[in-house]
């Protein structure tokens, strides 16, 4: 399997918990390698425009509102097949029905709104390659 880069993000309910590290060691763990990350506070447009794919969904506004509640943290990360171990990490979309050992499960339980579910993951090498290009410039990656 080649080296793949994917963007991760520390959402806003993992940054109020206080469970960055934690997270940031799970990737760790497994492999990938942090090669860039920073601090974002999200604003209805920019936020409305990283999750522009799910502006028909019904939960797009309650998404981007959350998103813009606090403090975000975009990383970049590294290793052979980034993007899929990512996803594996990281577990469901909805944390209640997140294996357990997997991110959302220990990091965004208990858990009623869905937009609060600890760290978002690309799902391809197209967005993955978006989503880089949204947050990190070239020279923030070298
Ligand atoms: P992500 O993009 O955040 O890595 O997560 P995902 O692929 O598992 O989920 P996706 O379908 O892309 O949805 C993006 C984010 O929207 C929120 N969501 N809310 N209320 C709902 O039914 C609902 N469905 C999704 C989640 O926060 C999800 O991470
Ligand atoms: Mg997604």
């Amino acid at each position: 399997m080649a080296t793949e880069r994917t963007l991760s993000i520390i959402k806003p309910d993992a940054v109020k918990k206080g469970v960055m590290g934690q997270i940031l060691a799970r990737f760790e763990k497994a492999g990938l390698k942090v090669v860039a990350i920073k601090k974002v506070y999200l604003n209805a447009q920019t936020a409305g425009e990283f999750y522009a794919e799910h502006k028909a969904r019904p939960f797009f506004g309650e998404l981007v509102d959350f998103m813009t509640s606090g403090p975000c943290y975009p990383l970049v990360l590294e290793g052979e097949g980034a993007i899929a171990k990512n996803r594996e990490l990281m577990g469901a979309t909805n944390p209640n029905k997140a294996e357990a050992g997997s991110i959302r499960h220990d990091f965004a339980l208990p858990c009623t709104d869905l937009s609060a579910n600890a760290v978002h993951g690309s799902d391809s090498p197209e967005s993955a390659a978006r989503e880089i290009g949204f947050f990190f410039a070239a020279a923030e990656l070298a």
